[in-house]
């Protein structure tokens, strides 16, 4: 399977921006042949979108909440995000959890949610600086998994992937050695037994300097970058590194 490279664009860009940056990844995918998805802001979906269409870019979201439908003020429903295209969801991302204060089961009831909707969740786990540093990333690894599992119950076959993005090292510059990265994937596969087909990917400050570093390890199979997806010069040296692999 060819290594995935997903751009998760925050909430850096606006939407006149983001329709430029996205035709800069249909541009600078043309030569690639790794697989790429980009997440944007609810709001640049649709310009998005539109940006990528016949590109090997494929359309992801920030967030999604698990209700399908009702009064849920502000808030956006897998069903709704399916409309648009989007076909990648990312699941308790860092951030949401530690800003919005998202556990482990709405993480989970998440992706129970993206996948009744057809569309691909990357779950997103990783412990913090005090987590690893009293010996804890294991057990933290194990709980946040262990709840979407239970709950999602995804079958063997099901397309899922898991982002194993350390908080130390998102947006911090600080980027998690290849080789201890290696170590926390292979403990995710052990723990994904069932899911043999399941990609996992690695983020926390990727950026062109590094990312042949990740996906040249064969347990890494892409990777998911913040900071740096929104600089189509980084975005275009990635994508080139990637497709070496
Ligand atoms: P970063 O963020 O690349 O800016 O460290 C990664 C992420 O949050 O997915």
């Amino acid at each position: 399977m060819p290594k995935l490279f997903v751009g998760n664009w925050k909430m850096y860009v606006k939407d006149d921006e983001a329709a430029v940056l996205a035709q800069g990844y249909a541009e600078a995918s043309a030569g690639a042949t790794c697989d790429a998805a980009v997440a944007p802001s609810f709001t640049a979906l649709e310009r998005v979108a539109e940006a990528l269409k016949g590109s090997r870019v494929a359309l992801a979201a920030q967030d999604v909440f698990w209700m399908e439908k009702g009064a849920y003020t502000g808030e956006i429903s897998a069903p709704i995000l399916a409309d648009l295209g989007v076909r990648f969801v990312i699941a308790g991302h860092s951030e949401r959890r530690a800003l919005f204060d998202e556990t482990d089961e709405a993480v989970a009831k998440k992706t129970v949610a993206v996948l009744r909707a057809g569309m691909i969740p990357i779950v997103c786990v990783g412990e913090t600086a005090e987590e690893k540093a009293g010996g804890q990333r294991e057990e933290v690894i194990r709980r946040q998994l262990e709840a979407v599992f239970d709950l999602a119950a995804p079958a063997p076959d099901a397309p899922m992937i898991v982002a194993y993005e350390p908080r130390w090292a998102i947006g911090t510059g600080a980027a998690c050695a290849p080789e201890e990265a290696v170590v926390v994937h292979r403990l995710i596969r052990e723990l994904a037994a069932d899911h043999q087909g399941m990609r996992v990917l690695y983020g926390g400050s990727v950026d062109s300097t590094n990312v042949a570093s990740y996906v040249s390890q064969p347990e890494i199979d892409g990777v998911l970058v913040g900071g740096a997806s929104v600089k189509i010069e980084e975005v275009r040296a990635m994508l080139a590194a990637i497709s070496a692999f």
